[in-house]
């Protein structure tokens, strides 16, 4: 390691010793958190009160009021504690049946934040327009849906919204009555008791009669109303308390998921009880947690609040649009019933109730609010190598000369921090990358690229352009005084950060990732547009920080506190970095950006990871449920750290974790400074040639990998899903979260994540015929489900195809992706029991945004039986469903023939495997063709009951056209 970066590393640690161990103290528990603590009072008060709590908010029935198109109710609602504060309730209803509930202090002394949902939703919701709500005298209540099935009902008395299917509660919002908006008060000087006897006027005591009325509800304390303290921090909180608790009960749901980002299991564990495994509400409070534990409900960098309620026969969700700090008590008071409670620092009530009632519509209804992941670049699907650090240019050539000798397959080489000159991002250490542009057009050479850090903390020096353009501009964040400059320390040391939300930061920003020279300022001119950027820190980590993130009371554009915005803040800033990307050149071309720091929204156009995992098995394992917990709420291209960040794995362990990686949307090696090297090319025999073959697996699949993103980037439905989301009636499925589904594929895979093992149990979830994907071996599931036992040595992965898929694969090795783009395809046809088979296939040319103009390929691929013959097909799906071809885009119409198209026509189907034909074939053709070179292995057929290995037609070159309709029939 080169002597600049010791130094620039122990400089830091010196300087940031906090950086160096994990401490759970520097994070608040609930306990330490004031509006924590009194939401988690008050509903410790409520249990103990049980019958009798009754929550003392109601709506005034006289001021109802419908909008014309009856889609909209409004009304007043008051706490009987605090008759002279007036709240408005708000109810509109959406043309896809989401209820949006919203409700903030109306004249108060104060504004509520209440742009979380702005920063969130894709487009203003469309209404519903066949809606009509009744007044009744103790509610108001709406019907609706395709079946006139759902009915949202507005309680009075207390206040109450309840959905219900089918007269069924499904979603329950104060039904526990511990609904609390804080409202703002001025600051008074509480009188002691004495002081109250000799007041001779009367007032005192009427003061604490009241106070003594609201006890029961509100507690006796101002608990950290005013100011808060942790640890050496204090919170000036000039706006006093402000907090919101909220209960939100799903009756009838035994299951709830989402809610990342937490290393948990992904059927959430309960919070609350004698039993629960975790004694802290889920808090979503995007943190830099070092070091965090593979089992808690602890907050990570990100924050989603986003939940499904399942059960087996519905599904529901919640998106609660609040953007400052939030905990999620969570308890099942019986199997089958879910309560929940919502306690969120400041900010107004906006909570979308989705009413399912499956997962795949939960999913289209949380998309058309926040939107889908738009198709990313095709490249960013390969393998990404990274570490901190790369010291150097001939470093990056070196790793990628060892590449290429041991015939790996890698599309990305990353630059973390070091590559910046004393880490201010952009400037190249000119030692150490003298020749930047040069270095990644070696790398551009094959089609591969380079991602490079550009983090948030700019380092206050006037000798740093983006510093000292931000500073002029006025457009960093301020401290709680409101002027000059928030200071603290990061990577970069004394560091201030752009203030994101003030739109003069934006075009700004946008124009310093230009590639050519601008008219002012800073452009990365030193830089092309092979490169992609990772944002990392963006929490924002604060190493002097507290709970190394910023202030609470630091101020943001509007005035806003940054505890307003907390968890949205990290989104601003990869959102815009990726916009910067997406515009810098001549032809837009699609972004990858990298972001550690997430809210809703950020699926759209970021990928994330799951920060500094631990080299253990337990986090190899908990990686794979975060990712499906991502993948709930949206976030559905993430990853976990291969290797793990910290620490030195056995080569067992980094194999096993490179069978995870492939098996993720985004598949990135990265590891900590201080661990030795790891590049797959390091290892020794045979570990070497196990781990060049898992990369070439993922190669060889992202076909798969690209077609689901597809189906993402129009559905929301995830790129991995777990089994409640494929099989919701399936009540076994639901807590399953150690192996997954790909897409709409068919394919299943259990990752190993555990030591020293050879076998495996897996569950097959339907009455159908998984195959094992390589050796050809049918299993068989049942109505009820099944377990298999496989083999997992080392070198396997259990990886099954289910019955009834088509599975278009390239497997053709390859030095990176891009090199892939002429070649064949290979089609495996994995028959389901009654000899059917489907799948799909997208391309375009992964790169620019063509795609959108209906440059591309969507074709399906359908297996059919028929008196003894079964006829494959390819049809083209594109031309038959313009509207949803992809990215949510509307094609008017598709043209068969487009540019696309014409690129790849050459590019045929070399390789037909059909698995699972009941007999030898007597004679198979491309239709009206001539007969066609093939080979049959008999095997047990996928009609079969048995377990065995499967039949196998190999049918050779068919010299079909992968863009060309055509079928071949097997007589
Ligand atoms: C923290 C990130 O989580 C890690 O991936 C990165 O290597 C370091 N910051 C240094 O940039």
């Amino acid at each position: 390691m080169r002597s600049g970066v010791i130094f620039g590393v122990l400089a830091a640690l010196l300087a940031f010793p906090d950086a160096l161990a994990l401490k759970a103290n520097d994070f608040k528990t609930c306990s330490k958190s004031g509006f924590c603590r009194r939401g988690r009072a008050l509903s410790a008060r409520a249990q103990e009160a049980q019958a009798s709590w009754k929550s003392p908010y109601s709506l005034d029935p006289s001021s109802v009021s419908i909008s014309p198109d009856e889609a909209t109710v409004k009304a007043s609602v008051k706490s009987s504690l605090y008759p002279d504060i007036k709240f408005g309730l708000e109810l509109r209803i959406h043309d896809d049946g989401v209820v949006r509930v919203i409700m903030d202090e109306v004249d108060g002394l104060r504004k509520r934040y209440n742009e979380a949902a702005e920063w969130a939703l894709v487009a203003e919701p469309k209404m519903s327009k066949t809606i009509s709500w009744t007044a009744g005298k103790k509610d108001l209540r709406a019907v609706y849906g395709e079946k006139k099935n759902i009915q949202i009902v507005v309680s009075y008395d207390p206040l109450r919204v309840t959905l219900l299917r089918n007269g069924k509660e499904q979603i329950v919002l104060n039904g526990r009555g511990l609904l609390h908006m804080e409202h703002f008060r001025s600051k008074t000087v509480k009188e002691t008791s004495e002081e109250v006897a000799s007041d001779s006027s009367g007032e005192g005591q009427e003061v604490l009669q009241v106070e003594n009325v609201r006890a029961w509800f509100e507690g006796e304390s101002e608990d950290d109303w005013w100011e808060e303290t942790f640890s050496s921090w204090t919170d000036s909180k000039p706006k006093g308390p402000e907090s919101l608790s909220l209960d939100i009960s799903f009756p009838n749901h035994g299951n709830v998921y989402g809610i990342p980002q937490h290393a948990t299991n992904l059927s959430l564990p309960s919070t609350t009880g004698d039993d629960a495994p975790y004694s802290d509400p889920y808090r979503l409070y995007n943190a830099d947690v070092f070091e965090y534990l593979a089992s808690s409900s602890m907050s990570l960098y990100g924050s989603i609040p986003v939940m499904h309620a399942h059960s087996a026969d519905s599904t529901v969700g919640v998106f609660n649009a609040v953007g400052s700090e939030t905990w999620i008590d969570i308890s099942y008071p019986t199997k089958k019933s879910t309560h929940t409670h919502w306690i969120s620092e400041s900010g107004i009530m906006d909570v979308f109730l989705l009413p399912g009632p499956t997962p795949e519509q939960i999913f289209t209804q949380y998309a058309r609010l926040t939107g889908t992941t738009a198709l990313p670049p095709h490249w960013s699907l390969g393998y990404h190598q990274c570490r901190w650090n790369y010291v150097s240019s001939d470093d990056v050539r070196t790793v990628q000369r060892r590449f290429d000798e041991e015939d790996m397959p890698v599309d990305v080489f990353w630059l973390d921090i070091e590559y910046a000159e004393d880490h201010k991002y952009f400037i190249w250490d000119s030692k150490t990358f003298p020749d930047p542009v040069k270095m990644t057009d070696d790398v551009a050479a094959i089609g591969r690229k380079m991602v490079v850090i550009v983090d948030p903390h700019l380092k206050r020096t006037d000798s740093y352009p983006i510093y000292k353009e931000a500073s002029d501009m006025d457009i960093l964040v301020k401290p709680k005084s409101g002027e000059g400059e928030y200071e603290g320390w990061c990577w970069s040391g004394s560091s201030s950060w752009i203030d994101h939300f003030n739109p003069a930061s934006w075009d700004w920003w946008i124009s310093k990732f230009k590639t050519n020279k601008i008219d002012t300022g800073f452009s990365w001119t030193q830089s092309t547009e092979d490169i992609h950027i990772w944002n990392d820190m963006n929490e924002p980590s604060i190493f002097n920080g507290p709970e190394i993130t910023m202030p609470k009371d630091s101020i943001h554009y509007g005035g806003w506190e940054h505890r307003d915005v907390h968890n949205i803040n990290g989104m601003l800033f990869h959102d815009n970095t990726a916009q910067a990307i997406r515009f810098r050149g001549d032809v837009p071309k699609r972004p990858f950006v990298l972001t550690r720091s997430f809210y809703a929204g950020s699926q759209r156009i970021s990928a994330m990871w799951t920060g500094d995992n631990l080299g253990t098995w337990e986090h190899m394992a908990v990686g794979i449920k975060m990712v499906l917990a991502n993948g709930i709420a949206g976030m559905t291209f993430a990853g976990a750290d291969v290797g793990g960040f910290f620490g030195n794995p056995e080569p067992e362990m980094l194999i096993r974790w490179y069978q995870v990686g492939i098996f993720s949307p985004f598949f990135r090696a990265h590891a900590h400074i201080d661990t030795k090297r790891r590049e797959p090319f390091l290892l020794e025999e045979p570990y070497k040639s196990i781990v060049r073959d898992i990369l070439r697996l993922r190669y060889t699949m992202l076909p798969i990998w690209y077609t689901a993103f597809r189906e993402n980037s129009v559905t929301g439905l995830p790129i991995v899903r777990p089994h409640y989301v494929m099989f919701p009636k399936d009540p076994v499925g639901f807590a399953i979260d150690d192996q997954f589904f790909i897409g709409s594929s068919g394919i299943l895979v259990k990752p190993i994540t555990e030591k020293e093992i050879t076998e495996t149990t897996v569950y097959l979830p339907d009455d159908q015929v998984y195959y094992d994907y390589f050796t050809h071996y049918a299993y068989r599931g049942s109505s009820q489900g099944n377990y298999v036992t496989v083999r997992a040595e080392l070198h396997q992965i259990p990886v099954f195809i289910r019955g009834g898929s088509i599975l278009p694969t390239r497997e053709r090795p390859r030095r990176s992706s891009p090199l892939m783009k002429h070649d064949p395809f290979t089609l495996r046809v994995a028959l389901s029991k009654s000899g059917t088979a489907r799948g799909e296939l997208y391309l375009d040319d992964g790169v620019t945004y063509s795609h959108q103009q209906g440059e591309l390929v969507w074709r399906e691929f359908v297996a059919e039986p028929s008196a003894k013959t079964t006829r494959i097909s390819s049809k083209d799906l594109a031309s038959a469903n313009p509207s949803q071809t992809v990215d949510g885009v509307m094609l008017e119409t598709y043209n068969p023939k487009n540019a696309f198209v014409k690129e790849i026509e050459e590019v045929r189907v070399e390789k037909v495997v059909v698995l699972g034909l009941s007999n030898k074939p007597k004679s198979v053709k491309v239709e009206n063709g001539a007969e066609l070179y093939w080979e049959y292995i008999p095997g047990v057929p996928a009609s079969d009951k048995k377990e065995g290995t499967s039949s196998v037609l190999h049918i050779k070159d068919p010299k079909v056209i992968v863009t060309e309709d055509w079928a071949i029939v097997i007589s």
